[in-house]
Parts: structure tokens; C-alpha cells; sequence
């Protein structure tokens, strides 16, 4: 799989996976969303505040260093994308950070880009959606932009699936969910984080 998701990388700048982690795996994540999030704010340091014209999910940062144990296969597909990509391409990929984040039902992320105006080592963005069960009209699709803001693919979060892309290439936004939407949400950078 992560042979198919380089080449993709290769073809477009994005690739998106159907039923990378089964039925089981997810539901013994349900635990994982039950405590510890606090809502995700826009900006960054001084300037970071909640913003719910922007964004309304609800995240729980991880340390890469020492991930909840239910999250291994997670934490190493990560590490698999880092290596793939950093021989493929020469990406010079280090350090990753990731969150969790559930969107409440009427929530929404308006379209943004991953990288910070001042700070360009976000490099690639992947995501897991991690909710048991997902209906066309629960909404809460990913919608890829390219730059010149034509919509490239609207991706229904199904359970399981994840999406990788390079994460300058391409503005993208969540569209409004009517149910819970679960996901991880990890970035690998061109620098160390500690
Ligand atoms: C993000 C993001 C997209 C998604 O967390 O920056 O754009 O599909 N998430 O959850
Ligand atoms: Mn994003």
C-alpha cells in the first residue's frame, strides 16, 4: 500500500486509501475520544484563538514519543510514509506531530492550507478517519483544492481510509458533518520538533 500511496504522490501530490484499518481496529479506539480534547484554535502562539467561524472540531494533541498504544499501526504507517518518501523523493522528512479530533454534528474546517504563513516545515499531511460508521448525507467531506482554487476531489471520510498529501500543494476544507466525525490527523516535518 504505501508502494501505491508513493506513486500517487508521484502522479498527483495526493493519494486516498479505502479501508486501511478495519472494523475492529476502530472500535478499540472509542475509548481514545472520550477525554482530554479541548477545542482547536486557528494561528498560531500569541495569536491563537478559537475561531468557530473557521474551525469547530475538538482536538487532543499526541506525543509522537510515546503514542497511546492503541494507535501503533497509526503511528507506524507515519514512519513508513516518512521512510518511502524521504528515498522516493528526497523529501528530508524528520519529526512528526499529530492530534485527534472529532467534529461535533454542524461542525465545519473552512479551506486553509496545513503550512503556517512564517514556518514551511509541515511538509506532508495524512489523515485517518477513525469513526465506526459514515453515510453520504452525514456530509463532512474533505474537499482538495488545487492553487488555483478549481476543486480537485471531494472525499467522503469512510471509516478506516486515510489521505495523504504534500501538504503545500493544496488548500482543502471539511465540509459541515451531521454526526460526530473522528479522525487523526498527523504532519511530517523537514526539521526536529524537540
Ligand atoms: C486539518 C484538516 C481535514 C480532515 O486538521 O488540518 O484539514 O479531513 N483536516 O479532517
Ligand atoms: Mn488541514
Amino acid at each position: 500500500m504505501i508502494d501505491r500511496i508513493a506513486q500517487d504522490i508521484q502522479a498527483q501530490g495526493w493519494s486516498y486509501q479505502a479501508k486501511v484499518l478495519d472494523r475492529q481496529h476502530l472500535e478499540s479506539l472509542s475509548s481514545l475520544f472520550e477525554t482530554d480534547f479541548g477545542p482547536a484554535r486557528v494561528g498560531r502562539n500569541e495569536q491563537k484563538q478559537r475561531v468557530e467561524e473557521i474551525r469547530g472540531d475538538w482536538i487532543k494533541w499526541l506525543d509522537p514519543k510515546d503514542p497511546p498504544e492503541e494507535l501503533s499501526i497509526e503511528m507506524k504507517f507515519f514512519e513508513d510514509i516518512k521512510l518511502e518518501f524521504n528515498q522516493q523523493f528526497y523529501l528530508g522528512l524528520k519529526d512528526f506531530e499529530c492530534h485527534l479530533a472529532k467534529y461535533p454534528s454542524g461542525s465545519f474546517y473552512k479551506k486553509h492550507l496545513d503550512r503556517f504563513e512564517n514556518d514551511s516545515s509541515r511538509s506532508v499531511s495524512i489523515i485517518f478517519y477513525l469513526h465506526e460508521e459514515w453515510k453520504p448525507e452525514y456530509g463532512g467531506e474533505l474537499v482538495l483544492y488545487n492553487k488555483q482554487n478549481e476543486i480537485l476531489k471531494t472525499i467522503l471520510p469512510e471509516p478506516g481510509s486515510v489521505i495523504v498529501f504534500i501538504s503545500e500543494d493544496f488548500p482543502h476544507e471539511v465540509k459541515t458533518c451531521t454526526h460526530e466525525r473522528r479522525s487523526l490527523t498527523g504532519w511530517i516535518h523537514t526539521k526536529n520538533l524537540t
